[in-house]
């Protein structure tokens, strides 16, 4: 056993003490991993020791699974030159990678020599993007706080809520991501990001969310399913009156798609009792559902909090639109950031908007996101293993199970799929341990689906044959 191999038992003792998030997805020691790792080339295998040598090691990013030398639209190509249509893109890919547009803005925005605002200073660019989002955004959102990144506004939003209705309790979904940091972590729902760092805030309370294929009760019914979700809520409500907000990604992140009456109700819920409806779009605005926000599906949120793809996949920045009435915190700081009114990153993000709107990408979302999964619905009647294929514009899952009766997820079968996938340059995510995410660049094309969907096929077909 080279020493490489050494350290990486010893990251696999560690995760074996510590399992690794359920719904962060694959594992990045596992023995499907080690021998894709060994399949790469001499050159990626050195940069990937370099690169486990100098990183401090931490879950769910080390050791990597490869080493790229650029990205480009929908593509991310490696060290060899070998190119990956990229499902995953973390979620800043909307626009495209490295895209030209916003490549442009930026160098632009730098030639102007306003690459910074200090504080007390405002600058066009911002105030632009800050115009052109509200526009953009569902009728109610007026207002703007702009920040570096996705955990920082989700805190932002939670202290408008907080400090608007004066109460401090709040609501929000296990198994969720809302990122990194004390207040994020406390409403995410993932024991992973919380262990070990000792109380963390109080009065944050989780429920399910609601899931038609995956429930406790295994009911089908989307009606009965959401009146037991509900009532989750309700009995919250009932005993904690003091909640300031109930905070949700209108479509998980699996994605489980919620019934409009499930919304609905939680509107209607929050707006009788005086809380905020907080939803983080961080991964599904920008047309990522196939329209520009997910909550034009629903309802208005008090919040809306976007992060990833505004920094046009270029830097990194996020924020909060709220209402006209929440306008009333002058004499507080709710998002005191460095980076609040960023040029480099305002121009970077209005550029990634204009683009997405000049090339129709909200609608190639929902048209190729129809596409793609009439395609994996017509491979779930060959394929048993394929349970349930669910999704909104090109936010999609594919949860694959080792019995359609018990819906036992197929875990192994999932991370095979994975690594065949990969070797026909189909890079999917992992959630859950058995769903494939795929959340492609809104730029692909018809072609592109039929290359995932081929690729898909061909796998399955190779791990039945195993
Ligand atoms: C839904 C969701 N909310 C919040 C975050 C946190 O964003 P950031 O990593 O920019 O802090 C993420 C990041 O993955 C996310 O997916």
């Amino acid at each position: 056993m080279t020493f490489r191999w050494a350290i990486f038992g010893i990251i696999k003792a560690i995760y074996m003490r510590t399992p690794p998030s359920k719904e962060q997805g694959d594992i990045n020691s596992t023995d499907e991993r080690r021998k894709y790792i060994e399949s790469l080339d001499a050159e990626t295998r050195h940069w990937l020791e370099e690169d486990a040598k100098y990183f401090l090691h931490q879950a769910l990013s080390t050791p990597v699974m490869n080493v790229l030398s650029r990205t480009e639209g929908p593509y991310i190509y490696d060290l060899a030159g070998k190119k990956y249509l990229d499902l995953h893109g973390n979620g800043v890919h909307n626009a495209g990678f490295s895209n030209p547009d916003v490549a442009a803005a930026v160098i632009a925005q730098l030639n102007e020599q306003l690459a910074f605002t200090p504080r007390r200073y405002t600058n066009l660019p911002a105030i632009r993007l800050a115009k052109r989002l509200i526009a953009l955004s569902p009728q109610g959102l007026d207002r703007v706080l702009f920040c570096p990144g996705g955990s920082e506004a989700i805190e932002m939003a939670l202290a408008i809520a907080k400090q608007i209705t004066g109460k401090w309790k709040t609501l929000s979904y296990w198994d969720s991501y809302h990122g990194n940091g004390f207040q994020a972590a406390s409403v995410g729902g993932e024991e992973h990001f919380t262990t070990g760092l000792g109380p963390m805030v109080p009065g944050a309370f989780h429920v399910e969310f609601p899931n038609y294929y995956r429930n406790p009760w295994g009911l089908t019914n989307e009606t009965e399913i959401d009146e037991l979700h509900l009532r989750q809520i309700r009995v919250i409500l009932q005993r904690h009156p003091d909640l300031a907000a109930i905070l949700g990604e209108p479509i998980s992140a699996t994605p489980v798609v919620p019934s409009a009456y499930y919304w609905n109700q939680v509107r209607e819920l929050c707006d009788r009792q005086g809380i905020f409806l907080i939803f983080d779009e961080i991964i599904e605005g920008f047309g990522r559902t196939g329209k520009w926000f997910a909550c034009e599906h629903y309802v208005v949120p008090d919040v809306l909090v976007l992060g990833k793809s505004l920094g046009g996949g270029v830097v990194p920045f996020a924020g909060i639109l709220t209402a006209e009435k929440y306008n009333v915190l002058q004499h507080r700081s709710v998002g005191h950031f460095t980076h609040e009114k960023n040029p480099l990153c305002s121009a970077a993000g209005l550029a990634g908007i204009d683009y997405i709107d000049k090339y129709g990408l909200v609608e190639n979302s929902a048209n190729l996101g129809e596409y793609l999964m009439q395609g994996l619905r017509e491979l779930q009647l060959r394929f048993p293993i394929i349970g349930n294929v669910a999704g909104k514009g090109l936010h999609i899952g594919v949860d694959l199970v080792k019995d359609r009766g018990t819906k036992e997820r197929a875990v192994a079968e999932a991370e095979r799929v994975m690594y065949h996938c990969l070797e026909q340059g189909i890079a999917l995510k992992v959630i859950e341990g058995n769903v494939l995410t795929m959340r492609p660049a809104l730029c692909i094309t018809r072609d592109d689906c039929d290359w995932i969907l081929d690729a898909l096929g061909k796998a399955l077909t190779e791990v039945f044959e195993d």
